[in-house]
């Protein structure tokens, strides 16, 4: 299967449009460099794209995770009516760094625009039935979910996306300066959507 092909979707609420999942590519470079204008991403994020090239290499580093297939990111656009591309409105991605692994972990954000209409939360849930259902046969069975202790929008994403609180996670710089929280979600106990 070419899985760079793969495109998910998550259903519109009373409120908010659909989701459509699918690979970032080259052509989304300039909306990166756009979306990462924003503070709240910055801060909360590890990646660092300040231009057209930090871009490009973003995207580079997320399309040699799908071949390598140790890490799966997906551009979250919401369907308009008019069937034209706005700017995405987010990032989920799986990381799985080894294959056959039982568990692997999750990341999101969500563009400033587009906060508060549970983008993050619904993308994921269509994340998580993606990745349980295609690498099932593979052994995985149980998805992780760590964010800063003090970031409580995302603590409320883990909670919607049905992934419960496990374990304070102690901060290990410069990857993780700060306490965490460490959510987990195993695909037999995953709420039925
Ligand atoms: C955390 C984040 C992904 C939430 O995404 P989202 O698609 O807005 O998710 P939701 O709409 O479900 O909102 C989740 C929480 O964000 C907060 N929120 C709601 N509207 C918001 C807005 N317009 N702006 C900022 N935060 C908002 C609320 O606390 C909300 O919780 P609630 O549903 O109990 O009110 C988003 O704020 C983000 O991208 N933050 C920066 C990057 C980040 O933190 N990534 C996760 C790293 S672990």
């Amino acid at each position: 299967m070419d899985m760079t092909a793969v495109r998910l979707e998550a259903p519109a609420t009373p409120t908010a449009p659909a989701l459509l999942l699918r690979p970032w590519t080259q052509a989304d470079a300039t909306a990166l460099v756009e979306l990462h204008r924003d503070a709240m991403l910055r801060r909360w994020t590890s990646a660092a794209v300040d231009d057209e090239e930090g871009a490009a290499h973003w995207v580079r580093v997320q399309q040699r995770g799908w071949a390598a297939r140790d890490r799966f990111a997906f551009a979250v656009l919401e369907t308009r009516a008019d069937g034209a591309d706005g700017l995405p409105a987010g990032h989920v991605v799986l990381k799985r760094p080894v294959a056959g692994a039982a568990s692997a972990e999750v990341g999101y954000w969500t563009a400033a625009p587009a906060r508060g209409r549970a983008v993050a939360p619904r993308a994921l849930r269509a994340l998580v039935d993606w990745a349980f259902a295609a690498f099932a046969a593979d052994g995985l069975t149980r998805l992780g979910l760590l964010h800063q202790q003090d970031n409580t929008a995302s603590c409320r994403v883990a909670q919607k996306a049905g992934f419960a609180f496990t374990a304070p996670r102690p901060a290990a710089p410069p990857a993780f300066p700060l306490d965490g929280h460490l959510h987990t979600l195993v695909r037999e106990q995953r709420p039925k959507i």
